[in-house]
């Protein structure tokens, strides 16, 4: 059986600023094998790792990250609105990130954020960048648009994709298989023992989010999940 994957969600964001390079450091030191992080473009055209469309919460500008270009984006803090400690730290690049992933063996997932804004081209610059690296074997593309998620496998087969959705998808591996995707990226609440291992029986992983309960954690490893998407790897790693 292979390993469950522990990916940290936006790095190890239960104590660190969420998608800073602090916060990934930090995840790899607290024993996370993957990432978990959300990708977007800034209007110059980098990949850069945020959450929000919007720069307000974590960078403290009330602006569009689609209106900014990166070299305005670097003069921001991305860290201090969680602890002065932070505030040294600013929105990373995705080739950051890479360099980080490329000195160990850590799994990387990609979240594209293509849905309140439409990013042109986004799906071939990852594809680009990741492969610019060498690390296609080590990434799993996840993204709510799942046009996006066609669109990644059409141009790079060999990466794998994760179907991310809310609620209840009914047989969703079979969604899945439709549209050509390798894992199931479920809200925790809608992932069954029984539908783990249907989805197995055909191919298709389940990767649930975002699960910070160790009794939660107790269920889905029962369940033969192949990874779990947390704020905290360090509770999952001592469960495992
Ligand atoms: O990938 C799982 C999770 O990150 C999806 O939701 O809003 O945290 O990006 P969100
Ligand atoms: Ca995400």
């Amino acid at each position: 059986m292979t390993k469950l994957i522990n990916y940290a969600h936006r790095g190890a964001s239960g104590y660190c600023p969420e998608n800073t390079m602090a916060a990934f450091s930090k995840a790899l030191e607290l024993g996370a094998t993957g990432i978990e992080t959300d990708v977007q473009m800034t209007k110059d055209g980098r990949l850069v790792l945020i959450h929000d469309e919007k720069l307000t919460r974590t960078a403290g500008l009330d602006a569009y990250l689609a209106s900014i270009d990166y070299s305005d984006l670097k003069k921001l803090d991305a860290g201090g609105w969680h602890s002065p400690e932070f505030a040294k730290e600013t929105v990373p690049s995705l080739e950051e990130l890479l360099e980080l992933v490329k000195q160990t063996d850590t799994i990387l997932n990609l979240e594209l954020k293509n849905g309140l804004v439409q990013y042109q081209g986004l799906e071939q610059k990852v594809i680009e960048t990741v492969r610019e690296y060498n690390l296609s074997d080590r990434v799993i593309i996840s993204s709510f648009n799942h046009y996006s998620l066609v669109e990644c496998k059409r141009l790079a087969p060999e990466i794998k994709t994760g179907i991310l959705y809310m609620e209840g998808l009914y047989e969703p591996w079979r969604y899945a298989q439709s549209i050509g995707a390798n894992a199931l990226h479920a809200p925790r609440y809608a992932v069954l023992p029984e539908w783990v291992a249907e989805a197995s029986r055909n191919g298709i992983d389940y990767n649930p989010f975002t699960v910070n309960e160790p009794e939660e954690m107790k269920r889905l490893i029962g369940a033969g999940v192949a990874g779990i998407i947390t704020d905290f790897p360090d509770r999952l790693n001592a469960l495992l």
